[in-house]
Formats: structure tokens, C-alpha cells, sequence
């Protein structure tokens, strides 16, 4: 890998040098040297601040290094686009052509991850007969559960869950299965919700900070998607019924060195909500 300061570009404003967290260039008598390149994780930040583009570098992609446009940039617009987005779970019957599904992976190829491993990949699911099985193989898995909770120790074990703080919430839609079972004969599906996107995302299993850098990338994801007109919604079940059913890692191709952290339902919602939604007030302690 070639980094290099073009000298007569340079300005000596330092920016480099203030910017590289790794330590990369440093100010030596005056002058941003490059000084331990291979300690360079490639978060790009010098030649992103450099004003007069007198860093050169082989190991980025020239193609990626734009001037920002600012006049884009706009408060509001992001602010109504976080507040209002929302887990859609009513999707048209319409698929998302693959260029659309690019661009939202290549937004999602900018998200943050960790010493900037970038290394998060995406598994995206459009075949309907594979989806289908999937959400049914979930709810049969939660129907079985639900017979067993009905003997006498199985009592017990759904006691148990409604009292551990982890499992609580999830434990409670046991008592909505019989009314879940008839809506699912009729067609309705309470786990991938009929959607024609699929999006898995992962990381390899165990990383510190895998979780993280996946679901920064969900995020970006399921905003971005909204202002394109698309809906979303996280699917907790299947990123838990991955992490441990080998069966559904198989199917859906996940490499045995890799974990989904994250997985997102995503389509053309069926309609759309008129207004905002209330929400507790943020736990904040300022100190
Ligand atoms: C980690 C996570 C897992 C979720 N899992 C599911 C799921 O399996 N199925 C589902 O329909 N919604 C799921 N949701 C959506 C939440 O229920 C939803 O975000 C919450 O009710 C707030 O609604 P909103 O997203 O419309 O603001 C999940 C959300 C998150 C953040």
C-alpha cells in the first residue's frame, strides 16, 4: 500500500495529520510526514480533508472520493425521515427492481463499523417460494413451542419466561397464537409479513462488535429505504431462529464463518401512516 504526500499540493494546514487516528502522518518539524502506513485501516479521512487533494493513496477507490455536496444536506428532511419511519408489516405484491436494492446496500456500504473492518455482508432474499418456507418453518417452530406450553410442565416453562425481564415481551404473544393461527390459515404471515425483499445481514460470528456494525447498517438501511418510498421492518425472530436453527442458515446460504445480526423485511408498503407516533420520553441522565 502507497501513501504519499504530493509536496507541491501540500499547505502544511496539518488537517492530515490532526485527522489520522491511527497515527499514520505526523507532524514532524513543521511538515505532515507519512511516517507508519501500515498502521492505515483505511478510513480515508486524509484524503477526505485534505482541501488541496495533496494525498495520494493507492489502497482507496478513487471512484468513491467526491466533493460533498452540503446544499443537500438538510436537518429537516433527516429529522422527518427518522421520526417517521415505521416497521412496515402490509407490503404491495410488487417487487423491488435490483437497482433499487443496490443503491440501498451501496448507502449501506458507508455506515461506521469498528476499527473500519467493513466488514458486514448482506444476503438478499427476492425468491418467493424461499421466503414462504422460511416464515413458515418460524411459525411452525412457534406453533410447537405453543403445544408445549399447553402440558403441565410446559406451564411452567411460559411461567418462566413471562418472568425473565430477556423474554417477557416475546412470551406474551403466546396468548394471541390461537387468534395467529387462524389469521395465517386466511393467508396472513405474522413472520416475514408477505414481503418480497429479504435482507440478512452479517458479520463474521463472534467479532467484537459484530452486533453493532450490523445493526448501524440496518439503521441506515431502513431510513434510507423510507425516503425511497420503501418500508421495513426488523425481523428479531429470524436473526434468533438463525443463531441457533442450522437448518435456516443452510437454506438461506449463510457462510458457517458468518452470523446474521441483523435481518430486515423490505418492500412497497401497502399503504401509509397519516401521522407520528408517541413515544417515552428518552432516559437521560446528564451529568
Ligand atoms: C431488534 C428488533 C427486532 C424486531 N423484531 C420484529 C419481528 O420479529 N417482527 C416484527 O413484526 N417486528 C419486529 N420489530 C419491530 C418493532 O416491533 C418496532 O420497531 C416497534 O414496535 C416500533 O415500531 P416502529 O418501528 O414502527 O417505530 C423489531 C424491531 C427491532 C428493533
Amino acid at each position: 500500500m502507497e501513501i504519499r504526500k504530493i509536496e507541491d499540493k501540500c499547505i502544511k494546514c496539518m488537517l492530515c495529520v490532526k485527522d489520522c487516528i491511527a497515527g499514520v502522518i505526523r507532524n514532524i518539524d513543521g511538515e505532515a510526514q507519512i511516517v507508519q502506513p501500515d498502521l492505515c485501516n483505511l478510513c480515508s479521512h486524509c484524503v477526505a480533508v485534505c482541501p488541496k487533494g495533496a494525498i495520494y493513496h493507492d489502497g482507496l477507490d478513487a471512484k468513491d472520493l467526491r466533493e460533498i455536496r452540503k446544499e443537500l444536506i438538510s436537518s429537516e428532511s433527516y429529522k422527518e425521515i427518522a421520526i417517521t419511519r415505521r416497521s412496515i408489516r402490509n407490503y404491495k405484491d410488487k417487487p423491488v427492481p435490483k437497482e433499487i436494492i443496490e443503491d440501498i446496500i451501496d448507502v449501506a456500504r458507508y455506515s461506521p463499523t469498528a476499527s473500519n473492518l467493513q466488514d458486514v455482508g448482506y444476503t438478499i432474499v427476492t425468491d418467493k417460494h424461499l421466503l414462504k418456507k422460511v416464515s413458515n418453518w418460524i411459525f411452525g417452530l412457534g406453533n410447537w413451542v405453543y403445544s408445549l406450553i399447553q402440558t403441565k410442565p410446559g406451564k411452567t416453562f411460559k411461567w418462566a419466561l413471562e418472568q425473565a425481564e430477556a423474554t417477557k415481551s416475546a412470551a406474551k404473544y403466546f396468548d394471541g397464537m390461537d387468534y395467529y393461527k387462524q389469521q395465517s390459515e386466511l393467508g396472513k404471515d405474522y413472520i416475514l409479513h408477505n414481503a418480497p425483499v429479504l435482507i440478512l445481514i452479517h458479520s463474521p460470528s463472534g467479532m467484537e462488535f459484530a452486533s453493532d456494525n450490523c445493526n448501524i447498517s440496518a439503521a441506515n438501511i431502513t431510513n434510507y429505504a423510507h425516503s425511497l418510498g420503501l418500508g421495513t421492518c426488523y425481523i428479531g425472530f429470524l436473526t434468533l431462529a438463525l443463531r441457533y436453527d442450522p437448518i435456516l442458515k443452510w437454506w438461506l446460504d449463510i457462510p458457517k464463518d458468518r452470523q446474521v445480526y441483523s435481518s430486515l423485511v423490505m418492500g412497497y408498503p401497502a399503504y401509509s401512516h397519516a401521522f407520528t407516533v408517541s413515544r417515552k420520553k428518552a432516559f437521560v441522565k446528564w451529568i
